[in-house]
């Protein structure tokens, strides 16, 4: 089984995918985790990030890898654990740029599909319905008001102690929309056979039972 969940920033994919994925026993995919990995990796590294072969060249060298422990998904660039890393502002406000390069997607689309192959995933991210796994078994499209997206992000922020403006957070989401629905390759689109959910006025809760209830509606033996 693959269920293949997209939308915008802060749109709630990840907290969803990841109690869904607790429920069911499916392994959990953060796509967007990955981007953010090579854009860390970028970064730290100097690279100018409008040079994709630059960028390609270092995500030909990189493993990037994701390990279950008590305090949730860590993620790992080369055995290095940079779970809180990929989060800060430098990288969240660089990662559309490095997502825009057609040479790196490929690479990483390739590594997305590899990991859904053998396994039964659910992965999140901006163009798993769309492009990924065009096949997946259930498609979910999540959305959510700029405002209530942007509350949230800060909220996260605080408990994890990043620094946050609200406001500024506000106009981030924005551009980040702009860029993600608007660039070339992959851009942010609901599958035609995605099921939209609007999770403005939902609970964490609402919308993860709203999601199991379309995958056990194809899967009853899923439902325990
Ligand atoms: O979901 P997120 O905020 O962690 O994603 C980080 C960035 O990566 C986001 O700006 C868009 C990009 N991304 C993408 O282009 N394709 C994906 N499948 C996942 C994320």
């Amino acid at each position: 089984m693959t269920v293949a969940i997209d939308g915008p920033a802060s749109s709630g994919k990840s907290t969803v995918a990841k109690k869904i994925a607790d429920h069911l026993d499916l392994i959990y995919v953060d796509s967007g985790a990955m981007y953010r990995a090579i854009t860390y990796i970028a970064i730290k590294n100097q690279l100018d990030l409008t040079d994709q072969n630059a960028i390609v060249n270092e995500l030909n060298q990189l493993v990037i890898d994701f390990k279950r422990s008590d305090n949730g998904q860590m993620v790992y660039c080369n055995d290095v654990e940079v779970t809180m890393d990929i989060r800060q502002n430098d990288v969240t406000n660089a990662v559309s740029l490095v997502a825009a390069h057609p040479d790196v997607r490929t690479v990483l689309v390739q590594r997305q599909r590899e990991m859904a192959s053998s396994k039964n995933v659910i992965m999140d991210g901006r163009d798993i319905g769309t492009v990924v796994l065009p096949d997946a078994s259930v498609k979910i499209f999540l959305v959510a008001s700029v405002d209530e997206r942007a509350e949230r992000r800060h909220k996260e922020n605080l408990e994890k102690g990043i620094e946050s403006d609200l406001t500024k957070l506000k106009q981030e989401i924005r551009e980040r929309d702009h860029k993600d629905s608007t660039r070339k390759v992959s851009p942010l689109k609901k599958a035609d056979d995605a099921v939209e959910i609007d999770t403005t006025a939902l609970s964490i809760e609402e919308v993860t039972g709203k999601i199991e209830s379309i995958i056990f509606e194809k899967y009853p033996e899923y439902q325990k």
